[in-house]
């Protein structure tokens, strides 16, 4: 592990050096990756940091909003791109296909944000993980791979390049981050479209954002599991009343892990199961049928594509 102290005078020694008192613009998802990089880079630059948070469509329940609360402090330009996304993830069901579009969608519109503020620099938060799985083809990541704007940034500043996630949260600590974003669950990229399987559509969308909203609120807390989410997996067969309904199966699944590179399945207690299957089912008439998923991983993966 780092030693988180000397990680962080020396970051904001090097974005000081290399920003060389022009603008730097940076897209701040509220997770502990970005959340450390915008910290670090305004101890560094102050007023130079350009932080835009592009709000997809594709985020958590209250998300957009909280992120807006506890960043109040920074200069933050949010942007409502939601149907922009729908649009283009219309018909498209292959999950890299769709990784594509959204990271092709989302470079577009930081894009087009990033023009206007003139900055020169682009901070980024990859971390060393992400590298790793870019490289060996397992998934894509729309921020590796050198400068993938095509605006005329001078550089790109990447201070979290060498760190795994856990070293991350150790630097959140050392800058003394609000606690929900040191231990924030990591989220992707490319948000619930990953967590619906099949093509993208606003209604599964907002199933999906409601059963993750239930699934976070009966797990997180009892089990502190590194992730834990539901996904849209198929459509199913139930009974609601008398009446027969072909209904969204929806996918619980919490998983512990260190580095995301493996992953075993949370031993989640069958009152805790009974009472989220209770509480999607009752609460999102839209599902007919929950079930848990018990796989590590390998062979599967965290998220559903
Ligand atoms: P998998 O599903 O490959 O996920 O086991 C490992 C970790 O990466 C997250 N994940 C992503 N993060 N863009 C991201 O920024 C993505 O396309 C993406 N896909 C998965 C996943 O949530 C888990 O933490």
């Amino acid at each position: 592990m780092v030693n988180a102290e000397k990680f962080i005078a020396k970051a904001i020694e090097d974005i000081k050096e290399k920003s060389n008192g022009k603008k730097v613009v940076m897209a701040l998802s509220g997770g502990v990756d970005s959340s450390v990089c915008a910290e670090l880079a305004k101890r560094a630059i102050g007023e130079n940091l350009m932080p835009i948070y592009v709000d997809t469509g594709l985020m958590r329940k209250g998300e957009t909003k909280r992120i807006k609360e506890l960043f109040s402090d920074l200069n933050l330009l949010t942007i409502d791109a939601g149907d922009e996304f729908f649009e283009a993830l219309s018909g498209v069901t292959d999950p890299e296909e769709k990784r594509k579009v959204i990271g092709a969608k989302f470079i577009r519109i930081f894009e087009r944000e990033a023009k206007k503020t003139g900055a020169a620099y682009l901070l980024q938060g990859t971390i060393y993980p992400d590298i790793i799985e870019s490289e060996g083809g397992i998934k894509s990541h729309h921020n590796v791979g050198g400068l993938p704007y095509d605006i005329d940034f001078e550089g790109l500043i990447e201070p979290l390049i060498d760190l795994y996630k856990d070293e991350v949260r150790e630097v959140a600590g050392a800058l003394e981050l609000p606690v929900e974003i040191q231990h924030r669950m990591p989220f992707p990229g490319p948000g619930l479209s990953v967590r619906c399987i099949g093509e993208v559509t606003k209604e599964k969308i907002a199933v999906v954002r409601e059963a993750n909203a239930i699934a976070e609120e009966e797990i997180v807390e009892k089990y502190s599991p590194w992730q834990c989410f539901a996904a849209v997996i198929g459509l199913g067969t139930g009974v609601k009343g008398d009446v027969r309904l072909h209904g969204w199966i929806v996918s619980v699944r919490a998983v512990y892990s260190r580095d995301a590179m493996t992953a075993e399945p949370v031993e989640i207690s069958w009152e805790t199961m009974h009472k989220i299957a209770t509480r999607i089912t009752a609460e999102i008439p839209e599902v007919a049928r929950v079930v848990y998923d018990i796989t590590p991983k390998p062979p599967a993966t965290i998220e559903y594509e």
